[in-house]
């Protein structure tokens, strides 16, 4: 049996997961118009990841026998001021998420629900790869500066990426 309190904190990150996957979605479609097809690739990568960071959560509910409880998801950002604008707001967002997911976490221990703290530190394990990614690809977008080559090469570095389900083996 899980507890209301947990229950709707681990709805509100189903709600939080998502609109990561829209704000992801939104800023690939922005890249993608700038002509950065590559960092449209990455950033559409990163919507089908937190789609599957949502769906995961919304599994975990049902399989403790709870109902989700389901919200409006906000609109994200429509527009950016640049390709670094963009990451800027790829970090804050994911130190956001971090947060979300430390509360869940506390929240979990202080009721004794080891069901979903064990659940949820992978989340919070993950946290650490997803701030530093955008750390280090905000880094280097500040360090190219104007050089229009050298974004170009960053953009050719991530039209690589591809999507691969976390979740694929724990089914
Ligand atoms: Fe679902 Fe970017 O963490």
């Amino acid at each position: 049996m899980i507890k209301v309190s947990v229950s709707k904190v681990l709805s509100e990150q189903i709600n939080a997961e998502y609109y990561s996957a829209y704000l992801y979605l939104t800023m690939s479609a922005y890249a993608d118009r700038a002509g950065f097809k590559g960092i449209a690739n990455w950033l559409f990568v990163q919507s089908q990841e937190e789609m599957a960071h949502g769906t995961h959560i919304y599994q975990h509910l049902l399989e403790r026998g709870e109902m989700p409880s389901f919200a409006e998801i906000k609109l994200p950002p429509i527009t950016f001021d640049s390709i670094k604008a963009v990451f800027e707001q790829v970090l804050a967002h994911e130190q956001h998420v971090t947060s979300l997911l430390d509360n869940i976490a506390t929240i979990a221990m202080s009721e004794k629900d080891h069901a979903t703290y064990n659940f949820i530190l992978w989340y919070v394990n993950e946290q650490i790869e997803e701030e530093a990614t955008a750390d280090e690809l905000l880094n280097k977008i500040k360090m190219i500066g104007d050089n229009t080559a050298l974004l170009f090469n960053l953009d050719a570095e991530l039209a690589t990426r591809v999507f691969n389900d976390p979740f694929a083996t724990q089914a």
